[in-house]
């Protein structure tokens, strides 16, 4: 009798059932229609990439200037990230083009914006020791030792204006951007390392420190994971110690290619850092489907068949998207592993519609990311997500 009873309300209960899950997932598609990409994702219910990292390290992304206007990619990255990097307009040649004259709007919208939404803001970078990517009024003429002070001056209050800005509310800087070689010099050549040697890096750091005693400074660049320039990297991290300089963590820019991701090298690297009682970042995360090293291959004269080669315009095969999930899911494994030195995993870009890698070295529709062009969650993201749930 009982059970006939049950059996009874089952019956009753099931299409009840059916019709209020239809109903809600209507409202939901009427609610996402109005409100566009932003319900989209947010109806999807996937995890929080960092609310399941962050048991491990903050998870950041490095993201369009312009970020309080668009709309479209606040749902995004306020569901999966905690920490943002303001893609460009903290360079040198974004804030002071010419000497004293400075562009601080776009910075003070972004860092307003992060704080409303309690987002960290990683400062990105306050000396990038290039000479593209140096503004030309930083370098004197001649190469005299009052040149030399005068590069070092400009540097100083370069960076104590910029830092001292954003005191506090800023809380980490990528200090020096890339200035080790990649043949056989140990520094980059520029006027930085020309003029100055390595003593420009110790008072990037020192200044940076000055300006900001809370914030964790960073040294950035990419390979350098790689044995030729993690070399140099640590030599330079050991000689910054030694004379007590202010240098809290390493930046490995990780911008890597499909099928060939440094796993080995990367253990190697994180055991080096941590045997230099520093920490690590990941600073700029992406696996490019499409590699790219062939474009400076033997003087370039691939470029002109490269420039032509565009193969997964119409979206990534699926036997692909499987071997950057296994790829990804591999890589955050490793990082998990070494989370006790690794203070933050930064992407660099929202999305595969955004990346810097579908026109850099040339144009072509790339793929490099955790979520596709609408913003959905690739098989990627799911191989991450479950790695940093695993027991
Ligand atoms: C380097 C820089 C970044 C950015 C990327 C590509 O890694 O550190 O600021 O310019 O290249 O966009």
């Amino acid at each position: 009798m009982k059970t006939q009873r049950s059996l009874r309300s089952v019956r009753f209960l099931i299409p009840l059932g059916c019709i209020s899950i239809t109903l809600l997932t209507v409202l939901l598609r009427a609610g996402s229609q109005s409100e566009g990409h932003r319900a989209r994702v947010a109806d999807l219910g996937e995890p929080s990439l960092a609310v399941v990292a962050q048991r491990w390290f903050r998870m950041g992304v490095g993201i369009h200037d312009g970020l309080p206007q668009r709309l479209e990619d606040h749902a995004l990255l306020l569901r999966h990230f905690r920490v943002v990097t303001p893609e460009n307009s903290l360079k040198p040649a974004a804030v002071q083009p010419r000497e004293n004259q400075w562009f601080f709007d776009l910075p003070d919208a972004f860092v307003a914006f992060a704080e409303r939404h309690r987002l960290q803001v990683v400062g990105h970078c306050l000396v990038w020791a290039k000479d593209d990517r140096t503004p030309s009024w930083f370098y004197p003429e001649g190469d005299s030792p009052a040149d030399r002070q005068l590069l070092l001056q400009r540097m100083s209050n370069h960076i104590r204006t910029v830092v001292g800005r954003y005191r506090g509310r800023i809380t980490e800087w990528d200090v020096v951007n890339e200035a080790l070689d990649d043949g056989s010099e140990w520094l980059r050549p520029s006027g930085w390392s020309r003029l100055c040697q390595e003593e420009f890096i110790a008072g990037a750091f020192r200044w940076a420190h000055q300006a900001d005693p809370n914030a964790l400074l960073i040294y950035n660049d990419y390979h350098n994971e790689l044995p030729a320039k993690r070399e140099k990297c640590l030599r330079l991290l050991r000689q910054l110690r030694e004379q007590g300089v202010p240098v809290h963590a390493v930046g490995l820019q990780g911008h890597y290619e499909i099928d060939q991701v440094p796993f080995e090298e990367l253990e190697r690297t994180f055991e080096a850092i941590r045997a230099l009682g520093l920490k690590a970042v990941i600073s700029e995360l992406d696996i490019d489907m499409i590699p790219r090293s062939r474009w400076w291959a033997e003087g370039g004269r691939y470029r002109e068949e490269l420039s032509r080669y565009d193969p997964y315009r119409d979206g990534l095969p699926a036997e692909l998207l499987e071997r950057q999930a296994q790829q990804y899911a591999r890589l955050f494994r490793l990082f998990r592993r070494h989370a006790d030195i690794i203070e933050r995993v930064s992407f660099w870009n929202l999305h595969d519609g955004q990346s810097w890698l579908n026109s850099f070295p040339w144009r072509r529709v790339n793929h490099p990311l955790l979520f596709d062009r609408a913003g959905r969650p690739k098989p990627a993201f799911y191989a991450v997500v479950e790695v940093l749930q695993e027991p």
